[in-house]
């Protein structure tokens, strides 16, 4: 397996582009399953996640031409509506294609997805919708077997909770039904709202893209055209250079940024003394030396994103004072504060919520991945321990960084990727 060789103490300096967002090409890719035409799909991010949901769209029949940030796709040829268990277990994010497959097709089977290291993370909220829907769901052998002989049917549905994988499968579903759809506690992150563009864009009716309520006309089982898509850029790859940044007290440039999508960020970063310099599709950060402490809680879009959390307690490890940390989305996303310890921080667990007292100084160790945001974390502590630190488990970086290593380096930071012999 590959780790990460890191040499902490390097300033960083220059800039760095922003791939396009994992989080809106997932949904995205399985959205041209609604599609009896070939597409193309531009700005990918180079990572992992993209191309196992791409091998699946290939494994149920369609036809993938992928160069690294492009793909070219044609869904015409699917053959087949069962996403495997050894693909849907190396991704959650592919019962995405539930809601697709169902719509397009009015059948389909989709291993069950495993949970994951920050949670159990169920999907009975998809189903419930689904089954609003008039979708006949059954659980059996660890895959959901979803049916709609007729076709799904319009309905109102109420989320419990704002689940954003539950907002996507239920408006790609929609899009297909007989009938109007509205969903009321829809989830809002900017890769929701480029997934209803991509739909409203193909010519179905979507009310309310951006807020907690979307109403959505379906085609009535008529397969969708979509135009060529630029994926958005990715808003906690951002998020993560600015923290970079900032532990470092460097001032660096991110380039294809869209800013509106990480104003959260910008601000807490702010309120610990950095400041920023904004341009049109690109941002600046200006570090300060001594960063304050933060009190940060994560809640949905626009709040303070939890796929940004590890990487601020990062940040705030080397602050001066105690920072308190809420965890409210997920129930196991606090696996980084042990590996961080291993470093010199000081950070205690009490519940969902995390008390971090700033240290000095941060020392190299031996430290392992435990989920992709995470894994971010370690690598920024590791930019100011002293000495030399070894990021293990890195398979979790490279599902949804794009060469994290590569840019980092070309910053300055003295960071190589090493195979364990
Ligand atoms: C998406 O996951 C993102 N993944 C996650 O990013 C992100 O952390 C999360 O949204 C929250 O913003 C992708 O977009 C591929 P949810 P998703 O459904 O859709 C509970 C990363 O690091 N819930 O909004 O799975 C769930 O357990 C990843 O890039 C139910 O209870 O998240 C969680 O507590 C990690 N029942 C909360 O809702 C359901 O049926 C939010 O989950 C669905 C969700």
């Amino acid at each position: 397996m590959d780790y990460l060789e890191i040499v902490g103490g390097n300033k960083l300096s220059g800039s760095v582009n922003i791939s396009g967002a994992k989080n809106a090409a997932l949904p995205i890719i399985a959205a041209t399953i609604l599609s009896d035409k070939a597409l193309t799909l531009k700005n990918l991010p180079n990572v992992v996640d993209i191309r196992t949901l791409l091998k699946l769209l290939t494994m149920l029949g369609g036809t993938v031409d992928h160069d690294k940030t492009i793909a070219k796709i044609d869904n015409s040829s699917i053959t087949s509506t069962k996403a495997v268990y050894e693909i849907v277990s190396q991704m959650r994010a592919s019962i995405l294609v539930l809601g697709p497959l169902l719509a397009r097709f009015g059948e389909c089977e989709v291993s069950l997805p495993g949970g994951c290291a920050i949670g159990q993370r169920p999907i009975d909220l998809h189903l419930k919708a689904l089954e609003s829907m008039g979708a006949h769901i059954e659980i059996k052998g660890g895959y959901v077997r979803a049916e709609a002989k007729d076709g799904l049917k319009g309905a109102k549905i109420i989320f419990d909770k704002i689940t954003v994988g539950g907002t996507e499968n239920i408006v790609m579903a929609a899009a297909l039904a007989h009938g109007t759809t509205s969903i009321i506690n829809a989830a809002k992150e900017p890769e929701v709202v480029q997934l209803c563009e991509m739909i409203r864009d193909a010519g179905v009716k979507i009310e309310g893209i951006g807020t907690n309520e979307l109403t959505i006309e379906g085609t009535c089982g008529k397969a969708l055209e979509f135009k060529t898509i630029e994926i958005i850029p990715d808003r906690i790859e951002a998020g993560t250079y600015l923290c970079a940044g900032a532990i470092t007290n460097s001032s660096i440039t991110l380039q294809n940024v869209n800013h509106g999508h990480i104003r959260a960020s910008i601000d807490k970063l702010e309120s610990m003394g950095c400041s920023f310099d904004l341009k049109d599709n690109s941002i600046t950060i200006y570090p300060t030396s001594n960063l304050k402490p933060v009190n940060l809680i994560t809640i949905e879009y626009p709040g303070f994103p939890t796929d940004m959390q590890a990487q601020f307690m990062a940040v705030a490890v080397v602050s001066e004072g105690e920072s308190l940390i809420e965890e409210r989305l997920f129930e196991n996303r606090f696996m980084h504060v042990s590996e961080l310890n291993r470093l010199g921080a000081d950070i205690w667990l009490k519940g969902s919520t995390a008390a971090i007292k700033g240290v000095e100084k941060l020392y190299g160790a031996d430290v392992m991945a435990t989920d992709l945001r995470a894994s971010s974390a370690l690598v920024l502590a590791a930019l100011v321990a002293e000495g030399t630190t070894h990021v293990r488990r890195i398979y979790h970086l490279d599902r949804g960084y794009d060469d994290l290593e590569g840019k980092l380096s070309k910053l300055g930071a003295n960071i190589v990727r090493k195979k364990e012999v």
